[in-house]
């Protein structure tokens, strides 16, 4: 492995301000900055998809079509990165597979190269059309492990779904570290066994929440990681992905030597800097997400989903349950057969553990989302799940066993017909299928401009009044 270089992806414009601002940062802060970013030297830029396509419209009043062709233009000598759920594409269920082949088709058209593709479960079926839609269209197609800790999650397990993934078709492969949970140690002896068996590029991504990131991107250099994701200090660090400049610096000189200019990555900073302070003026970042929580260690529960259990512990009058909750959470999990905790599944199972202590009696309520990730609608879940949880759930209803989309008409001609009078293009009628509410009121809005409107506020209140989706909450 000599003189290797480490190659970075840079999450700036997704998932460090996705993790620790809310997915607010505007297309206006971005452009100032983009002519440098494209001249840095990434292996990608990750800057689209996850939480960044609802967020745009609902809170932003910005069109993520028209966000994602300025990108384009103003970097077009790095590869533009998405983070795609499969076949959830950007929301929380499932869509029919002409759905995911035509949004696909259109995220590379107007300028995405690299599509990540992960499933909450690991359930490779629901990752195969969007993984073929991507090979079509001339994307590269980075497949992602979710990876998490259970009794189910060995080494073996990982290694052979990446080996798996390479087969369907992957360009790379990716170890989707949401939580922060993989360890550096762990993840030396994971990236060794995975460059052992799998020939494509392997790509880490963690988190700093535990405080453990940078040794784990450090571990994983030292095994022979390919590619690793990092994001510039400003917005780096804590809920979000280990600082760019800290890992540039420490390799420089050695065989794993990014190339980076630490100059250049400092001025991209002090722009970046500036955003920061202006999202925590705006109370949109709170210093809180930098702090270091080591309850991620012991609970396995990521960072996002800490703050999504206060939120409904304080709606509930509750929150003295917060310790009790975060025991129910493994216990859950356990029930539900060991999911990865990553959207959507950390919101099931952390809305089921919040209902679950302050109803008193375990299951005595249970989520629309839970009956349906025991009824198999998610897909396979990882490990055995209880049957006597599964039975007061669904009762004696029929569980799903094949690939969960082969249920599902063609539905995108049905969203063209809903969405006629709103939509200008395609990429309209996408914006629709995904998020029917936010899009209708965006496009309204888009089509005929009102002076004052400038957000759209969509409840996001079950019937049993707990709060399940908020794209402020989400991990990923
Ligand atoms: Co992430």
């Amino acid at each position: 492995m000599a003189n290797k270089p480490l190659f970075i992806t840079d999450t700036i414009l997704r998932d460090a301000h996705q993790s620790q601002a809310a997915t607010r940062m505007r297309v206006e802060d971005m452009l100032p900055a983009c002519k440098l970013l494209d001249s840095i030297g990434y292996w990608s830029l990750e800057c689209w998809g996850g939480a960044t396509f609802d967020s745009c419209m609902r809170f932003l009043n910005e069109d993520p079509w028209e966000r994602l062709r300025l990108l384009k233009k103003a970097m077009p000598n790095t590869k533009l990165q998405m983070l795609l759920r499969g076949q959830n594409i950007l929301g929380y269920k499932h869509y029919a597979d002409d759905v995911v082949d035509a949004f696909c088709r259109l995220s590379i058209k107007n300028g995405i190269n690299v599509v990540r593709i992960f499933d909450a479960l690991n359930d490779t079926r629901n990752m195969q059309q969007a993984m073929k839609s991507v090979k079509k269209y001339g994307g590269v197609c980075e497949a992602a492990i979710s990876y998490t800790v259970s009794p189910v999650h060995s080494e073996e397990y990982f290694v052979n779904l990446a080996m798996k993934l390479e087969e369907m078709g992957a360009d790379v492969i990716c170890i989707k570290d949401m939580a922060n949970l993989l360890l550096p140690m762990d993840a030396f002896s994971l990236v060794k066994k995975l460059k052992e068996k799998v020939r494509v590029p392997i790509h880490l991504h963690t988190h700093n929440t535990t405080g453990t990131g940078d040794m784990t991107n450090l571990m994983a250099s030292q095994a022979g990681v390919d590619i690793v994701d990092c994001a510039l200090s400003p917005l780096g660090n804590g809920t979000a992905n280990p600082a760019t400049e800290a890992l540039v610096a420490t390799l420089k000189g050695t065989d794993r030597d990014t190339g980076l200019d630490l100059n250049k990555l400092s001025e991209a900073a002090a722009h970046f800097r500036g955003v920061a302070n202006k999202l925590k003026e705006q109370g949109i970042l709170d210093p809180k997400v930098l702090s270091v929580d080591t309850n991620t260690l012991l609970y396995q529960v990521p960072g996002g989903m800490l703050s999504n259990l206060i939120s409904q512990l304080k709606q509930a009058n509750a929150e003295d349950k917060y310790y009790q909750v975060l025991e129910e959470v493994p216990r859950v999990r356990k029930d539900f057969g060991y999911p990865p905790l990553v959207t959507p599944t950390s919101q099931i199972v952390g809305s089921q553990a919040v209902l679950n202590v302050i109803s008193g009696e375990r299951y005595k309520m249970i989520t629309k989302e839970s009956k349906g990730l025991l009824r198999g609608e998610y897909g396979q879940v990882p490990g055995e799940v209880n049957e006597d949880v599964r039975k007061k759930a669904i009762g004696n209803d029929e569980v799903i066993t094949c690939r969960p989309a082969d249920l599902l008409k063609p539905e995108l001609e049905k969203y063209k017909e809903e969405s006629k009078d709103l939509a200008k293009c395609e990429e309209d009628v996408l914006s629709f299928a995904l998020f029917p509410q936010v899009a209708t009121k965006f496009l309204e809005q888009r089509n005929n401009p009102q002076p004052k409107e400038t957000t759209t506020t969509v409840s996001n209140t079950d019937a049993s009044g707990v709060r399940t989706l908020i794209v402020e909450d989400i991990t990923e």
